[in-house]
């Protein structure tokens, strides 16, 4: 995958010590030359071909010299939204993810060979909650609460970087499912523990896509040339209670307690987190890339699932 004959290709990964990070580090780092991590701690490469770069995540800095003559630059940065919103929390998850994107954007700006492709994540959190019309990348509505504000927010200052000679597109991302980690970790975890029954009503939809899917749509919309917002979430979109029976059973768990919604509120300030990540109803549809011709390797969600399971034990 090489821009010119004779020049090794580069993918710089900013935030990508965090769980997509490491996703995309071992299904696509291998794709490239050479893999540029951007954090904000010393770290170890884990692969042969990784160059660890240090920032702050806020300023332009010597780092910028790490994103000349890049074939793809992917932004992950942000501070994690598991965790209670108070004013720092707000504060802190807000600012992680704009002042991150214009410190990228002052870098590439300041380029003399800027990145060919610029792709930002967001997340499909950012349309209003839905139970029985999918929200699309052109029909759906987007609100102004806290966590569809962030989000309206860190594209805006994406979308308003000024880089002509590179490519940008905006993924929002479901819920990206991975074996232990990430959120179906939390969910399995549940689930043996026999408390994995529906959350409040039950009816709210899930947005989930497997890694593989997450990670070959971002290769598509690098390679395919892809411009612009795109949802990256499965085409099946199961309400909660029909998710979590769906693990249950590859899981074999027997029970599967239910949790109320005012239980899911207390559960969440208990575990120092927002119930809202689990009670909101997320029904996004992946419209553009499904027109543009992308095919799911697991649109369906107990395929996804056993696959998931199943690798996890392979690899144990
Ligand atoms: N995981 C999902 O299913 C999902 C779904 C939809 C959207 N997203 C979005 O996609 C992005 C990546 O998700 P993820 O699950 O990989 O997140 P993650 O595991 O929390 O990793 C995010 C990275 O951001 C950096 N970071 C954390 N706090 C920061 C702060 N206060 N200031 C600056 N940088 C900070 C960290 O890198 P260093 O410590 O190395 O600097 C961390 O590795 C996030 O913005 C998330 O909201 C994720």
């Amino acid at each position: 995958m090489k821009r010119t004959e004779n020049k090794p290709s580069k993918l710089v990964i900013a935030g990508g010590s965090g769980f997509l990070g490491k996703v995309l580090r071992r299904e696509v780092g291998r794709f490239f030359d050479e893999v540029v991590i951007l954090t904000r701690n010393v770290r170890k490469p884990e692969h042969p071909n990784e160059h660890i770069v240090t920032w702050d995540a806020r300023t332009v800095g010597p780092w910028t010299r790490c994103l000349e003559g890049a074939d793809l630059l992917i932004n992950l940065t942000g501070r994690s939204v598991n965790c209670r919103y108070t004013q720092e929390n707000r504060r802190e998850i807000l600012d992680s993810r704009v002042r991150s994107t214009l410190a990228l954007g002052a870098g590439v700006i300041a380029a003399e060979d800027p990145p060919e492709c610029w792709i930002n994540a967001s997340s499909a959190t950012i349309y209003e909650g839905s139970r029985d019309e999918p929200q699309t990348e052109d029909r759906g509505r987007i609100g102004n609460d806290f966590s569809m504000g962030v989000c309206q927010k860190w594209e805006a200052a994406f979308n308003d970087i000024p880089v002509p000679g590179t490519r940008k597109v905006i993924l929002r991302n479901g819920l990206v499912l991975d074996s232990e980690e990430g959120a179906l970790g939390e969910l399995r975890s549940l689930v043996r523990k026999g408390l994995g029954g529906a959350a409040g009503d039950g009816t709210q939809r899930m947005s989930w896509v497997h890694r593989s899917d997450f990670t070959e749509m971002l290769l598509t919309a690098w390679k395919d040339r892809w411009e612009g917002i795109f949802n990256c979430t499965a085409p099946e979109h199961p309400t909660n209670a029909a998710f979590m029976k769906t693990l249950r059973r590859i899981e074999g768990a027997q029970i599967g307690i239910d949790a109320p919604a005012w239980l899911v509120k207390l559960g969440a300030q208990l575990m120092g987190t927002e119930a809202e990540l689990v009670l909101k109803s997320r029904f996004v549809m992946p419209k553009k890339a499904l027109e543009r011709g992308f095919q799911f390797k697991y649109p369906n969600l107990e395929q996804a699932l056993q696959h998931l399971v199943s690798d996890e034990k392979v690899v144990a």
